[in-house]
């Protein structure tokens, strides 16, 4: 492998995403590994655009997609981001054909008994985000299994969203803490409610807020994904499909985040104006 200058970190991490091209060795050595964001949350789109190009049906952009999750969670867990969040399957999603979400509930069951050797050899920490009571028995079953089996794991926590909703999360948040207040608080006047309080109810308690929120195949929506978590991130959108998000991508995205300037509504220290939003140069 040819070997990497970096400005800030040694190369052996590096070496730990095995053989790059060209063009990758190109981003990483761009890229600065002590600022990339603690927690990326991606909205895989595309999926069935991709099948549709090849003439395909949806459920192979579906598979393929797959590949793509596969590649970037190594990545992802190889460069020793916090945490990284997949947006699997929305509360909207019930109402696609009950053919298609029959496939993506299979689909995701072989996909956690397929992929459990890399995610326990890459020491990665499983957790779901969602209203998981709602979902068949037979894939509880195996949400609750790859939670238990990767419990102990101490590198990246690795969350699919599942029959997840922002709104949902925020509303279950919300009913969780009136709950805890009957029982703890009852007849006494309630307490206010803080934003700690309130992230503390969030699927998400103990995760750092998502630094960045990628979305591939070009819509410029955050669909009901993590809204109250994405408060300050950056967003990116590609026009890449979310089968085509390649490794080299997905190191693309991370150099563009690297680019913006965070301000979480401060000024600029020498006072000159904001840079105009970029997007990914996708292809
Ligand atoms: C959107 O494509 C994608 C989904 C509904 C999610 C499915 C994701 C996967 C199968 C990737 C695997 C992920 C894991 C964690 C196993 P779309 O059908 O909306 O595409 P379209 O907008 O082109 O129709």
């Amino acid at each position: 492998m040819t070997p990497i200058t970096h400005k800030t970190l040694e190369v052996p991490l590096l070496a730990a995403l095995g053989p790059v091209t060209p063009e990758e060795s190109r981003l990483l050595e761009k890229l600065d590994l002590q600022r990339l964001p603690r927690h990326l949350a991606v909205i895989m789109d595309g999926n069935g655009r991709w099948a549709q190009k090849r003439h395909l049906p949806r459920i192979a952009g579906h598979r393929a997609g797959t590949q793509t999750a596969r590649t970037t969670i190594e990545t992802c867990a190889r460069l020793h981001l916090e945490a990284l969040t997949l947006y699997a399957f929305s509360v909207e999603n019930w109402r696609r054909p009950q053919a298609e979400i029959d496939f993506l509930m299979q689909l995701l069951r072989e996909y956690l008994r397929q992929e459990m050797p890399l995610i326990q050899k890459n020491n990665i920490r499983m957790r779901f985000l969602g209203r998981l009571e709602e979902l068949p028995a037979g894939v509880q079953n195996d949400v609750r299994e790859s939670m238990e089996k990767t419990a102990g794991n101490q590198g990246m926590v690795l969350c699919v969203a599942l029959n997840y909703g922002g709104r949902a999360e925020i509303v279950d948040a919300v009913n969780a803490i009136l709950a805890a207040e009957r029982t703890s608080l009852a007849g006494s006047v309630p307490r206010r409610v803080s934003e700690e309080d309130l992230s503390r109810h969030l699927y998400t308690d103990g995760l750092p807020d998502p630094d960045l929120l990628i979305r591939t195949s070009g819509e410029m929506r955050v669909s009901n994904f993590l809204l109250w978590q994405i408060a300050y991130a950056e967003i990116l959108v590609t026009e890449t499909l979310w089968p085509d998000f390649n490794r080299t991508r997905l190191l693309e995205a991370l150099v563009e985040y690297q680019k913006r300037e965070r301000r979480y509504g401060g000024i600029r220290e020498d006072g000159s104006e904001e840079p105009k939003p970029a997007r990914v140069a996708g292809e």
